[in-house]
């Protein structure tokens, strides 16, 4: 008999709440709560008008102005849209929205990063709740089973990710032009597009994976010129990814604000500051 496979079950109870330590018990003397209400707070507003603006399928445009919730627009009746209107195939009985063809990948990728993981295992399913206080599960299985076996799909869903973006710098590039209804080259709304690609830029390419993906597999950095080049690609990666929590926020502020922006520009509720 194989014991070494029968000694291994990723569910026996874990560290996380040991015999006579109830959940939210610590010894802790610190505010160690605030930054999971923090991250509640900041990913349900997020989840919510996301989920609020995706569905809506109108006002995710204004001239050269693309929401970034609906780029690339594969169909749809905006003149941003690539492959023409709202497909005969979609299913009458679903609502149709621009949106909701693409937005599974950037969720996906989000939904899947590391730094998320930890932030909304904490804030949302006390799994753990923080660092020496006590959770309210006694039993822990990791990510080895359904649903969360799925996390470990987050290397393809960087792929898709990083086309994503390369749209997403085209409408930033394009929201510097001029328009029907914009006869200026550059707007408040032609810098929120570009910083809003900037800022996702910094976000995706302080990805772990993309750090395993660059300076994985090998021992060491060896002198040949391939390895160098990885090794200055590895420092770059490892750099954004020292502030990974950093530009996770500024990012998904800034992607939420952009969608609201061109929303509002849209229903005539702003005006958009003509710059030059
Ligand atoms: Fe956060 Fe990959 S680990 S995006």
């Amino acid at each position: 008999m194989n014991t070494s496979a029968k000694s291994f079950d990723p569910c026996l109870p874990a560290g996380g709440r040991r015999a006579g330590t109830g959940f939210g018990q610590t010894a802790r003397k610190d505010f160690w709560w605030v930054e999971p209400l923090c991250v509640a707070v900041g990913l349900g507003l997020f989840g919510v008008y996301s989920t609020w603006a995706a569905f809506q399928g109108n006002h995710y445009f204004w001239g050269p102005y693309l929401s970034p919730f609906y780029s690339p627009e594969l169909f749809g009746d905006s003149p941003h849209a690539l492959l023409g209107p709202k497909p005969g195939w979609w299913p009458s009985a679903l609502p149709f929205s621009p949106a909701l063809l693409i937005l599974w990948m950037p969720l996906g990728f989000r939904g899947t990063c590391y730094y998320y993981r930890k932030a909304y295992y904490r804030a949302f399913f006390q799994n753990p709740t923080a660092c020496a206080v006590g959770k309210p599960w006694t039993t822990y299985c990791g990510e080895t089973e359904f649903p969360l076996i799925v996390q470990n799909l987050h290397r393809y869903f960087l792929y898709l990710a990083i086309v994503v973006l390369s749209f997403l710098w085209i409408d930033g590039i394009k929201a510097f032009t001029r328009a029907p209804g914009k006869d200026y080259i550059a707007g408040v709304g032609s810098f929120v597009l570009l910083f809003n690609a900037f800022f996702l830029t910094m976000y995706t390419f302080g990805c772990h994976s993309l750090r395993h993906l660059v300076g994985g597999h090998l021992d060491c950095f060896s002198d040949c010129s391939k390895s160098k080049l990885r090794h200055e690609a590895w420092k770059g990666v490892t750099c954004l990814n020292e502030r990974h929590m950093l530009w996770a926020w500024i990012s998904l502020t800034w992607v939420g604000a952009s969608d609201l922006y061109v929303r509002l520009l849209s229903m005539g509720k702003l005006t958009d500051l003509k710059l030059f």
